[in-house]
Formats: structure tokens, C-alpha cells, sequence
């Protein structure tokens, strides 16, 4: 077998700078990312462009490029959880990309967000660890607000019924999500957990959204998060993939979004998008 030397242990790329983890190198992808946890997603997602090539597979790391609309884009699996969501995170902001969407799925937390419904988040509760590696808690994990938009527009061109609010983002499906683990095993902490969130108008449970929008607010970047609703914690139901195709259309027509609003910015020599650029005519 043939072993790979890379350029350090600090800096784990080839010489073409082809990341560790995601196997890509600048250059090829472009500035969009659409980020799934589940590897077998990322097919899904591009299977909705007009042009499309999975690029790169390592471990959990899926990579396809393509078009979709007029707009170059690429979707890469980042596993399940904080940690491999910020090793794709990074790698990804070292080859090129700026602009990142989870396309997740999530437990609501309450009763009128229906099964198959979409989340879109407007910030994270940071209960995740990694984060917290990088900067104190006290440091928001918000949403771009072109990103929050881009996606409210996107699921109203679609007809999706969706909800704008506040996510939480664990380390655990289990106990940190305020599930019993084996044998009953339940913390007292995690008993509580579910109705506290709720009374704090917390929309929904998921494990990846706070590390890539505390990532996004460190590094500069655009970051959001539209997830579909396969549990509910109040009822106490869970419908495997629901709502998933939806949150696929959703995303995807969210990058064409931002990208005519990037490319009248441009034009405009705008840097934020604001609601009147798209009654300026701009060919
Ligand atoms: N993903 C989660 O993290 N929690 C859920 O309840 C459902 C999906």
C-alpha cells in the first residue's frame, strides 16, 4: 500500500493543498456549499441539478459539484455531529467556500410543528462541545441573516410549510436531547430538558447547526440551516426521511437565490443585500 506524505501534522494537505479529511483541493468547488449530515443525502440533492459529479469520498466526507440553476454548487456530507461537521467545515473554508446550508432533519419541540414540516434556524443554542473549543459560549451562533431570507423565499416559492426560530443544537441524540438512554438511564439534568426549551420558545432539537453558524461568525462566512421535521417530543413521533425532499427543494432553490442577489451585489457594488436591490435593474 502506498502511503501518503502530507505537507505537516499542522497543516494535513498534499502538495495541490487537497484537504485531509474532505479530499479537495481549491479550486474545485465553488463558493456554495449545502451540507447534509447523512452521506447518502448528498446523491438526493444533487440529483435535483442540471449538472452534476461527485468529486471526492473520504469516510463520511461525500462531495458533488454541479449546477443548479445557473448557479455552481456543491453538497458534502459532514457525518453525524459537531466535531466532523467542523473538520468539513474548515477544510472546506480552506479550499474556496463561503457560503454554507445545512440540510439536516430534527425533533420538534412543539406540538403545532407538524411531522414533514421545515425549521429554518435563526440561531443555535450551543450545547455542543466543539464550539466551545473554539470561542466562550457567550458567542452567538446566528444565522446569516441574506441566508435566513434567502431560505424564507426559497420555501415560499416552493410551498413548503416551514418555521423561523430558534434551534438547539446537542452533543447527544440520547440523553442530550432529553431521551432516555439504555436501561431508562436519565439524568436529572436531561429530565427537564424538553420543557424547559419549549418554555423558551426553543423550535427544535438537531446535533450540527451551532458549531458551522459559530464557525461562519469566526471565520467571516454565511451560514444557515433548513432541517425537516421527522420527530415530534411532544406527540411522540418519528416518521423516518419525512419532509426531507422538501428540505432538499427548499436548499438547493435557496443557492440560486443567493446567487442573483450575490451577483446584483456585485454589480451594485453592494457588500449586504437589502430588499429594494431587486427593484434596481441590474442585467
Ligand atoms: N435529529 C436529531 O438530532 N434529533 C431528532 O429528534 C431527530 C433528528
Amino acid at each position: 500500500m502506498q502511503l501518503k506524505r502530507l505537507k505537516s501534522a499542522s497543516h494535513p494537505e498534499d502538495k495541490q493543498r487537497r484537504q485531509y479529511h474532505i479530499s479537495l483541493a481549491p479550486g474545485e468547488i465553488p463558493r456554495y456549499v449545502l451540507l447534509p449530515g447523512d452521506p447518502a443525502r448528498v446523491a438526493k440533492i444533487a440529483s435535483m441539478w442540471q449538472e452534476k459529479k461527485k468529486i471526492a469520498e473520504h469516510r463520511e466526507f461525500i462531495t458533488y459539484a454541479g449546477k443548479y440553476r445557473g448557479a455552481n454548487v456543491s453538497c458534502t456530507s459532514t457525518g453525524i455531529g459537531a466535531p466532523a461537521a467542523a473538520i468539513a467545515m474548515e477544510e472546506l473554508l480552506s479550499v474556496g467556500a463561503d457560503t454554507f446550508i445545512r440540510v439536516g432533519t430534527t425533533g420538534a419541540l412543539k406540538k403545532e410543528i407538524k411531522i414533514g414540516d421545515l425549521i429554518i434556524t435563526s440561531a443555535s443554542c450551543r450545547m455542543d462541545g466543539t464550539s466551545s473549543q473554539y470561542i466562550w459560549q457567550g458567542y452567538p451562533a446566528a444565522a446569516s441573516y441574506e441566508v435566513i431570507l434567502a431560505l424564507v423565499e426559497a420555501a415560499e416559492t416552493v410551498g413548503a410549510r416551514y418555521h423561523v426560530g430558534i434551534t438547539a443544537s446537542a452533543d447527544s441524540f440520547y440523553i442530550g436531547q432529553g431521551r432516555p438512554g439504555y436501561k431508562g438511564y436519565s439524568p436529572s439534568w436531561s429530565r427537564n430538558l424538553i420543557e424547559d426549551a419549549r418554555n423558551a420558545n426553543i423550535l427544535n432539537f438537531e446535533m450540527e447547526s451551532s458549531v458551522l453558524l459559530t464557525l461562519a461568525g469566526i471565520y467571516n462566512a454565511r451560514a444557515g440551516c433548513i432541517c425537516a421535521v421527522i420527530a415530534n417530543r411532544e406527540t411522540d413521533e418519528f416518521v423516518q426521511e419525512a419532509g426531507v425532499e422538501n428540505a432538499i427543494k427548499v436548499a438547493n432553490e435557496a443557492v440560486a437565490i443567493l446567487h442573483d442577489w450575490d451577483r446584483r451585489k456585485d454589480k451594485l457594488k453592494k457588500s449586504h443585500f437589502y430588499p429594494s436591490i431587486l427593484k434596481q435593474n441590474v442585467i
